[in-house]
């Protein structure tokens, strides 16, 4: 593992995760989750722990992975407006955190190895996805390589802009019908193939190799990370997307 990835790993686990993951920790467990802490009662000023299941899990991961996607997006634009006004380091932490929490945990050590052999295995229409899917994966892992090296110096090059832009936006677009096809047909198949009680020890699975990866509370880490970058680019306030009225 190359110092950068460590260092942003570091950053998920510990550094990133501060007052907010202490405040939720303990928090949620997934379904059929034996915790540590299930039959204890939440501490004053605490929420009640939730049920997560294995498919919710991707779910959320996705919905982070989405932030990211608004953040490529908002700065494909930024780019072409102005790119001197575009910060190169905050461009690198979202890829970071798509290659970290993406890439490296939700492809390679949940999808590609529990969701995409089980719904290959069944038959079903889901099933025509998979190599696709597989493909996307890599394609992304080359465009997260691409993102990370453009943005190591303090300013995207002039000469980079454009298929910087592009290649953003590309990725957005891959991306969004990707998780959208996962969410509606490939993660529904794979629940069907797996059947209830083995759902539910999947997601203590789940929950074992996001520990391991993340230590504690990956997610929240992850979430609170895609705060910080969204705060530092200025799209924290969701009413900023809020669509203008239509034509009258
Ligand atoms: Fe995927
Ligand atoms: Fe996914």
């Amino acid at each position: 593992m190359d110092i950068k990835r460590r260092q942003l790993l570091t950053g998920i686990s510990v550094a990133g995760a501060g007052v907010l993951l202490n405040a939720c920790r303990n928090t949620q467990t997934r379904s059929g989750g034996a915790t540590n802490n299930e039959s204890k009662e939440p501490a004053p000023g605490e929420v009640e722990p939730i049920e997560v299941t294995a498919a919710e899990d991707l779910m959320r991961e996705h919905g982070i992975l989405r932030r990211v996607l608004l953040v490529y997006q908002e700065t494909a634009t930024r780019l072409r407006q102005d790119a001197s006004s575009v910060p190169s380091d905050a461009l690198e932490k979202a890829a970071k955190l798509f290659q970290v929490f993406g890439e490296d945990y939700h492809e390679k050590k949940l999808e590609e190895v529990f969701i995409f052999p089980a719904v290959k295995k069944a038959p079903g229409a889901a099933t025509r996805y998979v190599d696709v899917l597989l493909a996307q994966h890599a394609r992304g892992r080359e465009i997260t390589d691409y993102l990370l090296s453009v943005s190591q110096a303090d300013r995207i090059a002039s000469n980079s802009v454009e298929p910087l832009a592009k290649a953003l936006e590309s990725f957005v677009r891959m991306y969004e019908h990707h998780a959208a096809i996962e969410d509606t047909v490939l993660f529904p198949a794979w629940k069907a193939a797996v059947g209830g009680n083995e759902l539910d020890a999947m997601g203590e699975k789940f929950e074992e190799i996001e520990h391991e990866q993340f230590g504690e509370d990956g997610f929240e880490a992850a979430l609170r990370r895609m705060d910080e970058i969204e705060q530092s680019l200025g799209l924290s306030n969701l009413d900023m997307f809020t669509a203008p009225p239509p034509p009258k």
